[in-house]
């Protein structure tokens, strides 16, 4: 494993992190606890220091399973989790306001038994509150002492300069993969200049470039491979096979081609990697032990 500097700090953090929404089960066709478990012991023996999490995963069972794995090896992880995707009356809505975030890292400190979380993230922007609001009341929990680091993710230019004015954020969460390049614009580059680290999601398109898929598959409304992730859809299913087709070029696994085309873009501190078994945590993380030298032509 190769390790990162999270900003601000002298502290490493693993270029591969441990992404945890497919260990929710939901959205992902069902997860097995056991295959959860063993996911996360094998990140952690691979090197992986950087677990990402979210109390949507599975409303809170993604938080729940890395609790269990991590139980007498809290020091070996970097644990970084979010606020902001509320559930109420079976309904999924966005809130960032001081109380629900009291409400929030209240139960994830309890679902991953810990008192501190390392990084705590803003997950989505929320259009009702003040992002200074937010900021605020982040500020109060690090004073405290319950959370180490602030951190943003899907935010836009503008929100995240003013984030940034009024907390210390040390880093943005955004999808970047070889099909969906939209932060290089203006976000990768306003990171890099301000020493944000950039934690990047769906590196590989959620399982697409993997290279699994031979025809355009199947799944629930709900899967985030349906409404999350556009790359299956009709539409944008042959190009995205296009893109597969030029990535078997390399003689490595295509979804360590994927990790680590992202990996190798500057500015970028880690990569997350969504593992749904040991075998894929394994595999994944061996995308940092070599140096991908292949580029996509335009
Ligand atoms: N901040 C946000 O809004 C946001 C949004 C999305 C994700 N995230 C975070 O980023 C993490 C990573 O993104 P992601 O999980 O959505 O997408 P991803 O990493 O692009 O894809 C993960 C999926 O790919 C498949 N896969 C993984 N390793 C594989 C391998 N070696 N060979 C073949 N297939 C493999 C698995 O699904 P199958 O086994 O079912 O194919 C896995 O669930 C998430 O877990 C989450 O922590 C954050």
């Amino acid at each position: 494993m190769k390790y990162a500097i999270f900003p601000g700090t002298e502290e490493k953090v693993s270029v591969i992190g441990l992404g945890t929404w497919v260990l929710g089960g939901e959205n992902w066709g069902g997860a097995r606890e056991e295959e959860s478990l063993a996911a996360v012991d094998q990140a952690i023996l691979s090197g992986i220091n950087f677990i990402d999490l979210a109390p949507f995963y599975g409303d809170g069972l993604a938080e729940t399973v890395v609790g269990k794995a991590i139980k007498g090896q809290r020091d070996k992880v970097f644990l970084a989790t979010k606020c902001g995707i509320i559930r109420s009356n079976g309904r999924v809505g966005i809130c960032l306001s001081p109380e629900s975030i009291a409400k929030e890292l209240d139960l994830s400190r309890k679902r991953l038994g810990v008192d501190v979380i390392d990084l705590y993230q803003c997950h989505w922007p929320d259009d009702n509150v003040p992002v200074e609001k937010t900021m605020e009341a982040l500020l109060h929990w690090q004073k405290l002492g319950a959370i180490r680091h602030i951190g943003v993710s899907n935010f836009g230019l503008e929100l995240l300069k003013r984030a940034c004015a009024a907390a210390p954020v040390r880093t943005l969460q955004v999808q970047y993969s070889l099909v969906e390049r939209k932060i290089e614009a203006e976000l990768l580059p306003f990171c890099i200049q301000n020493n944000i680290g950039v934690i990047t999601y769906g590196a590989m398109g959620g399982g697409f470039l993997s290279g699994k898929y031979q025809k355009k598959p199947q799944f629930d409304k709900a899967d985030a491979r349906h409404m999350f992730y556009k790359f299956y859809d009709d539409q944008k299913f042959n190009d995205t096979m296009r893109i597969v087709a030029e990535m078997k070029k390399n003689k490595f696994p295509l979804s360590q081609v994927a990790l680590n085309w992202v990996r190798r873009q500057k500015g970028v501190m880690t990569v997350l990697a969504g593992c749904r078994n040991a075998a894929q945590a394994k595999e994944n993380a061996a995308a940092a032990d070599w140096e991908l030298e292949w580029t996509l032509q335009d």
